[in-house]
C-alpha cells in the first residue's frame, strides 16, 4: 500500500446483499472501488451489531484491493491479533473507544496492518494531535455511527484543521457517513481523499446489476473531483 492523496471510493458492505458478501465485493471491485470499507459493530460502543473476525476473513478470500476494516468496539486490543490475521490491511479504531489510544495505534502497526483512528462528530480534531505520527489515516465521521444510510452532518471545518495539523505527514483523512455527490465536493475541497460510500453505493444496484454500482462510484468521484 502505498500512500497518495489521489481521491479513493471506498464503498461499505454495510449497504451490500448480507447473504452474498463475495460476489458483493467482487462487483464493486470490477466496477472501480479503490477501497473495500468493511464496518464491524459491537451493539456496545454502538446500537448495531455486524460480523466479527471470522467473516472479515472469509471477505478477504475476495479482496482484490485495500481491506479497510472499521471498529466500531470497545474495547479494541484484545481483537487487534485476530483482525491481524484476518488479513485487514488497515484497522481504524475509534478515539472514544478507550482511554489508551496511543497504545493501541502502536499496537496494530506492530500487528503489521496500518492504523487508522476514527472520530465521533462530536469529538474535536485536537483529539488526534499527540498521535499523528502513529496513524496512517484520520478517519472523520459526518455521521453518529451505528448505521448506513443517514444524514450528512458537515465536518469540513474539522477536515481543514485535521488536514493543516496533518501537514506533510502520509495520513489519509477518510470521511464516513452520508457522503453522495452532493456531500463528497465539500469534504474533498477541506482536504479529505479517502471516501467511504455505503447507500450512494449500493442504490439501485445489485450483483444482477452492478454497472449500477459502477454509474454510483464514477459519479461521486467525478463530483469529488469538481
Ligand atoms: C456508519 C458506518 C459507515 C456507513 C456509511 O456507522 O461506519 O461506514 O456504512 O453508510 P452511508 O454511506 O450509507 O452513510
Ligand atoms: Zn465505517
Amino acid at each position: 500500500m502505498s500512500f497518495d492523496r489521489s481521491i479513493k471510493i471506498a464503498p461499505s458492505i454495510l449497504s451490500a446483499d448480507f447473504a452474498d458478501f463475495g460476489r458483493e465485493i467482487r462487483a464493486i471491485e470490477d466496477q472501480g472501488a479503490d477501497w473495500v470499507h468493511v464496518d464491524v459493530m459491537d451493539g456496545h460502543f454502538v446500537p448495531n451489531l455486524t460480523f466479527g473476525p471470522p467473516a472479515v476473513k472469509a471477505f478477504r478470500a475476495h479482496v482484490k484491493t485495500v481491506m479497510d476494516v472499521h471498529l466500531m468496539i470497545a474495547p479494541v486490543d484484545p481483537y487487534i491479533d485476530a483482525y491481524a490475521a484476518a488479513g485487514a490491511d488497515v484497522l481504524t479504531a475509534h478515539v472514544e473507544a478507550g482511554p489508551h489510544i496511543h497504545r493501541t495505534l502502536q499496537a496494530i502497526r506492530g500487528a503489521g496492518m496500518k492504523a487508522g483512528v476514527a472520530l465521533n462528530p462530536g469529538t474535536p480534531a485536537e483529539a488526534v494531535a499527540h498521535l499523528l505520527d502513529l496513524t496512517d489515516l484520520v478517519c472523520v465521521m459526518t455521521v453518529n455511527p451505528g448505521f448506513g444510510g443517514q444524514k450528512f452532518i458537515d465536518m469540513t471545518a474539522k477536515v481543514r484543521a485535521l488536514r493543516a495539523m496533518i501537514g506533510d505527514r502520509p495520513v489519509h483523512i477518510q470521511i464516513d457517513g452520508g457522503v453522495d455527490v452532493t456531500t463528497a465536493p465539500l469534504v474533498v475541497a477541506a482536504g479529505a481523499d479517502v471516501l467511504v460510500a455505503g447507500s450512494a453505493v449500493f442504490k439501485g444496484g445489485s450483483v444482477a446489476r452492478p454497472e449500477v454500482y459502477g454509474a454510483n462510484i464514477a459519479a461521486i468521484r467525478a463530483a469529488a473531483r469538481g
